[in-house]
């Protein structure tokens, strides 16, 4: 593993995505074209940093980043693997200019991981002026060069399960049986199976999530409330990754966008706990600038904008209207460094609009897929949906 991340007396908050930025690390050491390299990556709290910055560079208080090459000190020059050296960012200062600059913290600490690596490339931009210019060049190069990558990723389809779930509850039993419809949608090409862990179990039950969690190669994500019930469940499951729904008792299905800006501490708890057990999470928001900045700022990874009211519109006006608020939304998410899903109501008509905004990740669909599973079969239902989905 090239890089090495350590977490050094680093502040509890905000929490930060440790898979992500190894991610981004190693891309940023490919566009370097160093992708063999050894990093290592210190995130620590400013007073952490304060102490390095004395020390090495006779410096009083904090900065945002430090790199200490480790090139010039390697016993075996010729070995096929060179040890970079090591990157120390604070995050309480990453954090204050991430606030500063409407970006989230992940984003603010790549960059400042790019600037860090550069530096131990050689790149300084306190020697000259026109070192300075280079390392600025070559650093604005590197951020866009990661932000067209991620652009250009192909939209993933995650399937929803729930209603095979639904079906059997509606006897008891134990058929349909949704493990194996999810094993019948990774086949087919989905790249993701999702379900909802209701507190209530009105259709995916515990023993489904266990066994899914066995089972599913692809990706697992398990739907949830923010609820202590639900998230000591998601700590032993351990999903690929987690999205947090509003819920309600009387309710069909989710209705409307987690108000993120209204219970700020709460879900920012829950994700600090997620967190700490390494599980990404979602945030399932309308389509609202408020719920984009309080999600970046709760630290989540993704948000889920909401399709719904898109998929319910009656008319031609009133479907572009709310197209162009998901378009903007996530556009704003994508910006602010957060990853972007999107769902709720998506069908054979309306994806391929959804599908083919280049900010989104991944879609999450169920009810139309198993509606039409009813007559063509799951394989193909899953099948035909993947075909709505630009392949580049
Ligand atoms: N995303 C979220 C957060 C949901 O709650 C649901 C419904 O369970 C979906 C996506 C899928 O919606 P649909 O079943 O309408 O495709």
């Amino acid at each position: 593993m090239p890089v090495l991340i350590s977490l050094v007396n680093a502040p509890a908050a905000p929490v930060i995505d440790i898979r992500l930025l190894r991610s981004t690390a190693e891309k940023v050491l490919s566009l370097v074209g160093r992708p063999e390299s050894e990093l290592s990556i210190l995130l620590v709290s400013d007073h952490e940093i304060a102490g390095l910055n004395r020390r090495f560079r006779n410096k009083k208080g904090p900065t945002n980043v430090l790199a200490f090459s480790q090139v010039e000190g390697q016993a075996i020059p010729r070995l096929p693997v060179t040890l970079l050296g090591d990157v120390v960012v604070s995050i309480d200062t990453a954090a204050r200019e991430a606030a500063q600059e409407n970006i989230s913290v992940h984003s603010r600490i790549t960059a400042l991981l790019v600037h860090g690596i550069l530096h131990l490339l050689g790149f300084d931009h306190e020697r000259s002026a026109p070192d300075a210019r280079e390392m600025a060049g070559r650093e604005l190069d590197i951020m866009q060069e990661l932000r067209n990558e991620r652009r250009k990723r192909m939209t993933k389809l995650a399937i929803n399960v729930d209603h095979v779930a639904t079906i059997r509850e509606a006897r008891g039993g134990t058929e349909p049986d949704p493990v194996l419809a999810a094993g019948i949608c990774e086949l087919a090409g989905a790249e993701g199976i999702v379900v909802h862990l209701r507190e209530d179990r009105r259709h995916i039950q515990d023993r489904d999530v266990t066994l899914l969690r066995q089972t599913v190669k692809t990706k697992l994500n398990l739907e949830m409330a923010a609820a202590k019930e639900i998230v000591d469940i998601a700590l032993d499951l351990k999903p690929d990754m987690v999205t947090l729904v509003p819920e309600k008792r009387r309710e069909l299905t989710t209705e409307g966008g987690l108000n993120v800006a209204g219970q700020k501490k709460k879900i920012k708890d829950v994700i600090a706990i997620m967190d700490k057990a390494g599980i990404p999470v979602s945030l399932f928001i309308d389509p609202a600038a408020d719920q984009i900045k309080a999600s970046r700022d709760a630290g989540a990874t993704f948000v889920e904008i909401h399709t719904g009211r898109y998929a319910e519109a009656t008319s031609r006006q009133e479907r572009d209207k709310e197209f162009s608020l998901i378009a903007d939304a996530a556009e704003m998410a994508f910006e602010a460094g957060l990853l972007v899903n999107a769902g709720h109501g998506l069908n054979y008509v309306n994806t391929a609009r959804v599908a083919a905004l280049e900010t989104v990740e991944e879609l999450s669909i169920g009810h139309a897929v198993m509606a039409r599973a009813i007559f063509v079969g799951l394989d193909q239902a899953v099948r035909e949906m993947l075909s709505l989905i630009p392949v580049d």
